[in-house]
């Protein structure tokens, strides 16, 4: 069945703001103010699934979430697992490569070209795409005319540094340091859609990256702190790049949030072996030698003994206005620093903004925050600091399907100068202890969290596995987490007291454990209603009722016998109404499926896919680039690359339906 969605982000003055700054505030919306989500892009006016504005009233239990008032019917047909070094789609849909790493941003006179040997010198490569695309959001522009046209906003994770330099990481230099510090980090792109194709519009003036070195400032409630300050930065409110930007999130203002989540790994910390450094090596999990990578060996700055405050200022959420090219990133230190996998928005009844946000590590938190005030839709420059002040929260999942938001705030909940935390500045640096204390739920690798478009407060949150589960010495099963050794992971779903995400309780329960329903092993059994999957990481709920899931089953994790059979990581369709799960997409081998948005008119998905190819051996091996995938260049194209798709049926409707 096809659906048409009218395309309303095109119809404002350019003289009132040349820009998307929230379609929502623009729309005459058909969706009730209730249950009104400010998702971006065109709020789909003429969506047949408008959300019903019901209303659970206090935290009963069990709660049967609020749907859309029409069943949803995937509208595809399910594709089968697979091996091929390819991007597998269902039939009647197209896919185009739209930016892949090396590709020019757009700058206006700085648009070097990708060289297949990996020759791109490090000036180049701060004015190309970043490596492994992760998170990511498009943004329409208003007064686009029937073309599409927007501003996307990437995030590059990680680098593969045998892939990434002429030699590997032999010879590290000064050079490869730049290089992979300028493939770190965030693009800014305009892209705009003609007679059905999508290309980057080069040059222009939005086109930006922001890289591993770009001047951010820190703000909030632990600017300026003593623990943020360093020999470099005294004042403790600037700090040099942002590194291990894995999941997304945006406002309704219309800026981009990019959220560190492995930025431990680029810090070498000897603490562990026996001079402990503080919580830092104990409660965030640094180590001596980082996770592989040698930033230390060419800068102090990732020499957590030489600079112990350095890492204080890494691990944190990150707001970026697309439209202002030349505003310095903000780290909005408010949201607390963890592992930050993405922060999922949805607004409250009040015109508050809520973030929900995992900790993607074993056995620790989902979060949200709450800001103080709620969002002015009519002046989008008093948003501007809105992230600076509200409250943080950890979530309790009990084993009656009740749960509650502990508030992480200075003086509150034992949370006190005795106990460790001298200032709420000082709290939201070490969240984690601050969460241990108030005897939060340690999840199985907390992931994307999801907000029904129709509903503020029905949220989901993909777990994708945690093999330390139930070992000894290790937290046992609990009704959340129920399974020990868990390989495949669970997608769990809350819904807010009173349907409203500024509520301190609610309800939960488990969509679906994935992996196998034919699983001999109860640990690795699924419930899964449909096309099977494991590891599930990328998790975004569309308008269209449907919410889509992608799969990150590791290197090592897919050679474990258990997961034999299951191909390459792929994405999926999933129905909240019924549970039934149908396979969308499969990637080419030895990538992980990440970042999901979709532009305006909900006719073109854009889907991420990262380091294909992984791994020839640590890093990658540079003599053998190939050794796994060619994608998406083929043979002669050098070494894979991460990249952008652009995915759109071939009779032009509306993705997924
Ligand atoms: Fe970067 Fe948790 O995935
Ligand atoms: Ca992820
Ligand atoms: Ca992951």
């Amino acid at each position: 069945m096809t659906k048409t969605f009218a395309d309303k982000s095109i119809s404002c003055n350019p003289s009132d703001n040349p820009l998307f700054s929230g379609v929502a505030a623009q729309l005459d919306l058909s969706l009730s103010r209730r249950n009104f989500f400010a998702g971006g892009g065109a709020l789909l006016a003429g969506l047949t699934l408008a959300g019903s504005p019901m209303l659970v009233g206090a935290a009963t239990k069990p709660t049967a979430p609020p749907q859309s008032k029409k069943p949803l019917a995937l509208g595809f047909a399910g594709i089968p697992l697979g091996t091929d070094d390819t991007v597998t789609v269902p039939p009647g849909y197209k896919v185009q490569v739209l930016y892949a790493w090396g590709d020019p941003v757009g700058i206006a006179g700085n648009m070097p070209v990708f060289k297949s040997d990996a020759s791109n010198t490090w000036h180049e490569q701060a004015a190309q795409a970043g490596m492994h695309h992760d998170g990511m959001r498009y943004f329409p522009l208003v007064n686009a005319g029937k073309r599409q046209r927007g501003l996307m906003a990437i995030n590059h994770e990680y680098t593969d540094d045998g892939l990434l330099h002429v030699g590997g990481m032999s010879g590290w230099n000064a050079d490869k340091q730049k290089k992979a510090m300028a493939a770190h980090g965030v693009s800014v792109i305009e892209v705009e859609q003609i007679d059905g194709k999508w290309n980057v519009v080069r040059p222009s003036k939005y086109a930006r990256r922001v890289t591993a070195d770009t001047p951010i400032a820190l703000s909030g409630p632990a600017a300026g702190h003593a623990l943020l300050k360093t020999a470099d930065d005294p004042s403790g409110r600037e700090v040099l790049g942002t590194f291990g930007n894995c999941a997304n999130g945006w406002t309704p203002w219309g800026t981009y949030l990019t959220c560190e989540e492995n930025w431990h790994g680029y810090f070498s910390d000897w603490s562990d072996n026996g001079d402990p450094k503080g919580f830092n090596a104990k409660r965030y999990g640094l180590k001596g030698e980082g996770a592989g990578y040698k930033w230390v060996d060419v800068d102090f700055r990732f020499d957590a003994q030489i600079n112990p405050n350095e890492p204080n200022r890494f691990g944190w959420v990150v707001e970026i206005d697309p439209q202002e090219p030349d505003a310095k990133p903000v780290k909005r230190t408010a949201l607390g620093r963890f592992k930050h996998e993405g922060a999922c928005l949805s607004v409250a009844p009040s015109g508050q903004c809520v973030f929900y946000m995992g900790d993607d590590e074993k056995f620790e938190y989902i979060y949200k925050f709450v800001t103080a005030k709620p969002w002015n839709k009519n002046n989008r420059k008093a948003n501007r600091d809105l992230l600076d002040e509200g409250t943080l929260y950890v979530a309790r999942f009990d084993a009656d399907g009740s749960g509650s938001w502990l508030e992480l705030t200075h003086g509150k909940n034992g949370l006190t100068k005795e106990n460790g935390f001298a200032d709420h500045g000082e709290l939201l640096i070490k969240v984690r202890l601050a969460a241990d204390k108030l005897g939060a739920t340690k999840m199985d690798r907390p992931e994307w969290t999801a907000v029904n478009p129709h509903n503020p407060g029905e949220v989901f949150c993909t777990l994708t596995n945690n093999n330390d589960r139930g070992k000894e010495g290790k937290p046992g099963v609990d009704a959340a987490n129920p399974r020990a050794n868990n390989l495949f992971g669970q997608i769990i779903r809350w819904v807010e007291a009173g349907n409203d995400p500024t509520a301190t309780s609610f309800n939960w329960s488990l969509f679906a454990l994935a992996g196998n329903p034919d699983a001999k092993d109860p640990n690795h059994r699924g419930n899964i209603k449909g096309d099977i999957f494991g590891s599930q990481d990328g998790l975004y709920y569309a308008e269209t009722g449907i919410l889509w899931l992608q799969t990150d089953v590791s290197t090592t994790t897919i050679n474990a016998k258990e997961y034999a059979g299951m191909g390459n990581n792929q994405m999926l369709a999933a129905n909240p109404q019924t549970g039934e799960v149908r396979r969308f997409l499969v990637g080419p081998r030895g990538c992980e499926l990440t970042g999901i948005t979709f532009s305006g008119d909900h006719k073109t998905l854009f889907v991420n896919i990262q380091h294909p190819g992984e791994p020839a051996s640590e890093r990658n091996d540079p003599a053998k680039p190939q050794a796994i995938s060619t994608w998406p260049d083929g043979p002669t194209g050098g070494r894979p690359r991460s990249a952008t798709l652009a995915i759109t049926r071939e009779d032009g409707g509306v993705i997924g339906v």
